[in-house]
């Protein structure tokens, strides 16, 4: 069982988390989200207070461990899923595990591609770097990506937060998810079978996933509506979170309430 928290009532939103973070990158977010709904975080398997995977790591093992969570926790009712980045790989990975359990699907971030060599390459270099040189060298080369440049520099505070939170994971869970998104395949095909309401949020601002790709990736969803978030990078929530709460609130009154 992964560690859960669960704020406010109402329809349930479940929020998983980017890498190399946990699920106290919602914490910007959780008054807001969880005022008419009931928010529910976790940490993926080896972030935060959840525990590393047994055996071979793969985010289709990280979305059983949430199949499991969200059993155990006695979460019937169909939900809102988000998934900001790794959480949105781990997202095509529950619409293929419990395709019936969703009421509407959010992609932050993220994409449905698998990695391109060179994507591959530089996660065994990270993992090389984690093993040899510890978290703060990885947060030294990952902080400048995960937020946006207009953030970094009106607030630098953003910056440290997000650089001490990756300090604060374990090294073995960090790897695992490096090694288990290295070894992850293209799902683009799971888009067109999506039935529920969609939304996409790109940052304007986002080095890692650019927002032309998510826009692409938007119009492979049936149902989707794309959203870009003007000066916000890759960690979009953190960054500009008021934005992000009234974009995410008003699709949901719009099409889910
Ligand atoms: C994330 O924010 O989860 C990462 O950028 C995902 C990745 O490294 O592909």
């Amino acid at each position: 069982m992964l560690s859960v928290k669960r704020s406010g009532r109402g329809i349930p939103l479940l929020f998983l988390h980017a890498f190399p973070l946990d699920q106290s990158m919602w914490d910007a977010n959780r008054a807001a989200l969880s005022k008419n709904f009931e928010l529910i975080t976790v940490d993926l398997p080896g972030f935060g207070g959840s525990s590393p995977l047994a055996g071979e790591p793969t985010l289709a093992a990280m979305a059983q461990e949430i199949v499991k969570t969200i059993d155990g926790i006695g979460l019937k009712d169909k939900f809102v899923i988000a998934g900001l980045s790794m959480g949105g790989y781990v997202l095509l990975q529950l619409l293929q595990q419990i395709p019936d359990r969703f009421r509407a699907v959010a992609f932050v971030s993220t994409r449905s591609a698998a990695d391109t060599d060179a994507a591959r390459e530089n996660r065994f270099k990270n993992i090389d770097l984690v093993q040899k040189e510890g978290l703060k060298a990885l947060a030294d080369k990952s902080v400048p990506a995960l937020v946006g440049k207009t953030s970094l520099q009106k607030d630098p505070s953003i910056g440290a937060r997000v650089h001490a939170s990756i300090e604060a994971q374990k090294p073995e869970g960090v790897v695992n998810a490096l090694r288990a998104m290295a070894a992850r395949s293209d799902t683009t095909s799971v888009l067109s079978q999506i039935n529920v309401p969609a939304l996409v949020v790109a940052g304007a601002e986002d080095v890692i996933i650019p927002s032309a790709e998510m826009e692409a990736m938007a119009h492979k969803i049936p149902t989707a509506e794309f959203n870009l978030m003007p000066e916000a990078g890759h960690l979009l929530n953190i960054e500009q979170p008021r934005l992000f709460e009234e974009l995410f609130l008003k699709f949901l009154k719009r099409r889910v309430l």
